[in-house]
């Protein structure tokens, strides 16, 4: 029997952003830029390609800009048109295909992201969907929820993308442990925990903001308290989903940046800005002349 489709995208923005300070005070982390367009666009996009329709994002107080950018706006449209602005014009038309869809749900306060994932419950129902962090960008020939994608086709299980991080960050993602292989980046998984002390994690195999999960995990968010950090945490209703159903880690094709770090964004900016088509020679040619200064 094919497994069912995953055509719906949760996309949990009502963190409170405290590392980019005071950035995020009045405006939302995933509205950051990379070079020209916002963290959360780079998300949508990936999830689009993957083969999501409905776009759920789980908002909180501060977020309002992330409805604009994805709302129409027929005044610039207007100024852009009057001005023979065509390229700009589509670019601005081109931001959200007519044959998706957006809901945006409130979460009344940012009690961790296993509760924000849960906030996402009666639009998606029944069936398996993909959860994408914004902050977290990976950069990859085939997007990384593609790829994903294409591992729950054939597996139907739940997949989280995982990489290998180096020992002393174990405190700062959900690490998992394997009990054993499927493929070659793709194992079964037998453990997962919440930002364990790098003394006593079990690996370095680290969940990087992508989950394509069965719906049978909001039964078990529904269910567990707060976790790590007072929060109510998605590493632990996995952990619970996982006494009930397998679930498989997959280590993605790509390279990934966490945007949630300013080193990691500011790394993205310039990778990314190398890479741009209009932008990137210039870019380059400033780096080469000013990289030698640095002493
Ligand atoms: P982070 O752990 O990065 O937290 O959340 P944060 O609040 O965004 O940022 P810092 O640590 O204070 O700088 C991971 C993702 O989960 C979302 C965030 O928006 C981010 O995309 N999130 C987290 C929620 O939507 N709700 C929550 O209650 C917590």
């Amino acid at each position: 029997m094919p497994h069912k489709a995953v055509k719906t995208a949760v996309f949990p923005v009502a963190g409170r952003g405290t590392r980019f300070l005071t950035i995020t005070k009045a405006s939302p982390k995933e509205m950051l830029p990379i070079v020209d367009k916002p963290l959360i666009q780079y998300a949508v996009d990936e999830a689009l390609s993957a083969g999501a329709v409905t776009l759920v994002f789980i908002t909180g107080s501060s977020k309002r800009a992330i409805e604009d950018h994805f709302d129409s706006n027929p005044e610039l449209e207007a100024v852009l048109q009057a001005q023979g602005k065509q390229e700009l014009l589509d670019t601005l038309r081109g931001i959200l295909p007519s044959w998706a869809s957006c809901v945006y749900i409130r979460q009344p306060a940012p009690l961790g992201l296993g509760h924000a994932v849960l906030c996402a419950r009666p639009v998606v129902g029944e069936a398996p969907f993909m959860v994408h962090l914004a902050d977290d960008l990976i950069d990859a020939e085939v997007p990384c929820l593609k790829q994903m994608v294409e591992v729950f086709a054939t597996h139907g299980h739940s997949v989280l993308g995982v990489q290998n991080v180096p020992q002393q960050d174990t405190d700062k993602y959900g690490i998992v442990t394997l009990e054993r292989k499927i493929a070659a980046r793709l194992g079964k998984m037998s453990h997962i925990v919440e930002k364990p002390k790098p003394e006593k994690a079990a690996s370095t195999l680290a969940v990087v903001g992508r989950y394509l999960l069965t719906a049978a995990v909001f039964d078990d968010l529904a269910k567990i308290g707060k976790g790590a950090g007072g929060e109510i945490q998605l590493t632990d209703g996995i952990a619970q989903l996982m006494k009930r159903e397998p679930v498989y880690a997959f280590e993605f094709e790509g390279k990934r940046y966490d945007c949630g770090s300013k080193l990691g964004y500011l790394q993205a900016t310039v990778e990314y800005a190398l890479k741009h088509p209009s932008l990137g020679g210039d870019f380059a040619k400033y780096l080469r002349e000013f990289v030698p200064k640095l002493t």
